[in-house]
């Protein structure tokens, strides 16, 4: 799940700001704790948690800091950030701001962790490397990105579906990008271990979806997917929907894979 273009990636997610929460139950939760719980964040520590959604990651990490801690949240799209600061209501030491984190400065963080982020950044070295940069010597990055196919099945299913409501190509597969090299155990790995960290691991964190009709049209309403249906006319929604379920369906799809990869290492100096 991956898009070009930094304005195209916000507006979907713009869009998926209300479905995503929703989402984030069967998704983005379960997630974002498992990257917590590599990252493990103590009481009094200061956290960057980039691209936070609407929090499945941050919260968890704010709770764990407590009032003593800090946990800042950066996400570039405003209703993400809105939804967030709705749900962290109770929680002071999590401060949410709307902004592109890869020009995000700041002084030196203890963690810094992101899930399901720094693939979307227009250069994710650069992008990462920037976020490694932000930590203190010897502090904690997370990075927790798709394990090859993962989610992939979607997209497709979705693309056959708008092809078909609306009379036009099936899209073309989108152009090569480096997580496409990197999404699986060793290649992450290496990956990481250039990017100024030492001590590196790569937890693969199993996880498939069961696609109800409900949950397998949240997983396009309330993701990145989303933006894929900013082409479609209102009134071939319904149509679009019917005709992914029934895609999913034709293809025995009953599970999509959501398996994710968790890096983590050391900021080496
Ligand atoms: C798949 S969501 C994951 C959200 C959250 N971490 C979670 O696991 O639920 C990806 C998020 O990255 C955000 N994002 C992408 N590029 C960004 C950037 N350069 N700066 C800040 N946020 C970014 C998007 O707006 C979106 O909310």
């Amino acid at each position: 799940m991956v898009q070009d273009g930094q304005a195209e990636i916000r507006d979907a997610f713009d869009a998926a700001a209300a479905d995503f929460t929703a989402l984030g139950r069967h998704l983005w939760e379960p997630i974002g704790a498992a990257t917590v719980a590599v990252a493990a964040p103590r009481p009094g520590e200061r956290v960057l948690d980039a691209c936070c959604g609407t929090g499945a990651s941050a919260i968890p990490a704010a709770g764990l800091v407590g009032p003593d801690g800090l946990v800042d949240a950066v996400d570039m799209s405003a209703p993400m950030v809105d939804e967030l600061r709705r749900l962290s209501a109770g929680l002071p030491q999590l401060r949410a701001h709307a902004a592109d984190v890869t020009t995000w400065t700041a002084e030196s963080y203890d963690v810094v962790q992101s899930a399901l982020g720094i693939f979307f950044f227009p250069d994710m070295t650069a992008g990462t490397d920037h976020l490694v940069s932000l930590l203190r010597p010897g502090g904690r990055a997370v990075f927790t990105i798709w394990r090859g196919e993962s989610m992939a099945a979607a997209g497709r299913h979705l693309g056959l579906a708008i092809a078909e409501a609306t009379n036009t190509p099936v899209p073309a597969p989108r152009p090569p990008h480096l997580v496409d090299r990197v999404n699986q155990p060793g290649g992450y790995a290496a990956w990481l271990a250039g990017r100024d960290l030492v001590d590196v691991e790569v937890t693969v964190h199993e996880m498939a979806l069961t696609m109800t009709p409900e949950v397998a049209w949240l997983v396009i309403t309330g993701s990145g997917f989303r933006g894929a249906l900013a082409k479609v006319p209102e009134d071939a929604l319904h149509t679009v929907r019917e005709l992914y379920l029934a895609s999913l369906r034709d293809a025995g799809v009953t599970e999509l894979d959501a398996t994710t990869l968790i890096g983590s290492g050391r900021r080496a100096t």
